[in-house]
């Protein structure tokens, strides 16, 4: 199994590009399974994740071609997808690909939208919670869909007629969920009011992209997101948007470490929320016209508070990151945790490294130290595991990631943008 071998110590300097968000692509992929036309997605990362979901795709019967070409000038990969679904030749999403990826658990909007039922596998708990479905189960009966849970499958199907649109209002904000009610409620008879909905900037672009389809979306980046229910969708041309978890990574890397940095191809808007601490926490940050630079003063970093909550607040996904650089702040600080009820594996490994982390419920409260030590760490879920990387790169001495295979789904060659600014890190194969 491959790793990450890190010698930390250096200050970042340099230029990172940001990839498309894979948080973004995944749902906007899942929305070609809607139209019989072709969905063109501009920007797509080549992550594990995505290439799990062509996979997924493919087996509904979603015809796939990949351009891809590398930048000379950013070093990106400028891969275009056209996603072609002319008949959907299976409503079954199985176990074993939805086990893998909880995200491929969303086709069974479009699927029960446009052929009128789904058998679609429960995706289960995962490292970081349990992460149940019942916000997809309730609104999508809302919708009038009949479904029953048989033999660890969701079973969907719609009235005769189809879907029809209703007032559905989420018990809690849920990213997945707005994804999946947006799609269905787009080919339903009617209109569809969705309250509570999540305003995170991955639903503000699937609903652009929806639109761009032909859908009626409206309010979207909202709590209240209303969709007029339209005959049919056509294709599109959809850019992803930028990775705002990935420029936060980068920036939260650069203040640890030092150093002057610019993220291009990234928005600072996107992540307005993270940006804020960073700066109470002494980085410097300079809006671009094209992304954003950062600069860190890595032996004076300020203790800051974070609490984890949906957009406008600071993301879960950039949770662990930001403890990783507390680690190191010249004083005692918390970071809560209110999205997910397990989130926090990060915090033994970080401890491997020397950080000192008490837990107390849902809040950590890190007292930081003046230096880490490399160690062998790894990590159980993709931001983990980046946190200990981070981490590893402001240590004294060698640190090794292990369960690489965690950073691939999410991050867009790691090790070589960081390389590319002055880091020690390589991957070591087997
Ligand atoms: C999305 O997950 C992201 N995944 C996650 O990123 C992200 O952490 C999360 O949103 C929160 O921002 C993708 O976009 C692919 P939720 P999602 O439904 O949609 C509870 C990463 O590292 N809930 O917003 O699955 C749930 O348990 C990943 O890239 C229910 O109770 O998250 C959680 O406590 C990890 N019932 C809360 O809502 C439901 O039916 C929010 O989850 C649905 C959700």
């Amino acid at each position: 199994m491959d790793r990450i071998r890190i010698v930390g110590g250096n200050a970042l300097n340099g230029v990172i590009p940001i990839s498309g968000a894979k948080n973004a692509a995944l749902p906007l992929m899942i929305a070609s399974l809607l139209t019989s036309d072709t969905l063109t997605l501009e920007n797509v990362p080549h992550l594990a994740d995505v290439e799990l979901l062509l996979r997924i795709l493919g087996n509904h019967g979603v015809d796939i071609a990949v351009n891809g070409r590398r930048e000379k000038q950013s070093g990106s990969y400028a891969r275009t997808i056209h996603f072609t679904c002319r008949t959907i030749v299976d409503t079954t999403a199985p176990y074993d690909l939805v086990s893998k990826m909880r995200a491929s658990f969303w086709v069974i909007g479009p699927l029960l939208a446009r052929e009128g039922r789904a058998r679609v596998s429960l995706p289960g708990g995962c490292a970081i919670g349990t992460r149940p479905v019942d916000f997809f189960i309730e609104g999508l009966q809302a919708l009038g869909a009949i479904i029953e849970i048989d033999s660890g499958y969701v079973d969907a199907k719609a009235p005769s007629g189809g879907l029809v649109g209703a007032h559905f209002t989420f018990p809690k904000v849920s990213v997945g969920a707005t994804h999946v009610m947006m799609m269905a409620a787009s080919l339903a008879r009617g209109t569809t009011v969705l309250k509570n909905a999540a305003c995170e900037p991955e639903v503000v672009d699937l609903a652009h992209c929806l639109n761009a389809m032909g859908a009626k979306i409206s309010g979207m980046g909202t709590r209240t997101i209303t969709i007029e229910g339209v005959t049919s969708l056509s294709g599109a041309r959809h850019q992803v948007l930028p990775d705002r978890i990935e420029t936060g990574t980068y920036a939260m890397a650069v203040a640890m470490t030092g150093g002057d940095v610019t993220l291009t191809g990234t928005r600072a808007e996107l992540l307005a929320s993270a940006l804020a601490p960073l700066e109470a926490a002494g980085a410097e940050i300079i809006h671009l016209d094209d992304g954003i630079r950062v600069i860190g003063h890595g032996d004076a970093i300020r203790p800051v508070d974070i609490v984890t909550e949906p957009v406008p607040g600071f993301p879960t996904d950039l949770q662990a990151q930001f403890m990783a650089l507390m680690t190191r702040s010249q004083g005692i600080s918390h970071v809560t945790e209110t999205i997910f009820e397990n989130r926090f594996m990060h915090v033994q490994e970080l401890a491997r490294l020397g950080a000192k982390i008490s837990l107390h419920g849902q809040t950590a409260r890190i007292e930081g130290v003046r230096s880490l030590r490399g160690a062998p760490v790894m990590a159980t879920d993709l931001r983990a595991s980046v946190s200990l990387v981070i981490a590893g790169l402001a240590a004294e001495g060698e640190t090794l990631v292990n369960r690489v295979y965690h950073l691939d789904r999410g991050f867009e060659r790691l090790e070589e943008k960081l390389s590319l600014c002055g880091a020690v890190v390589e991957r070591i194969s087997g």
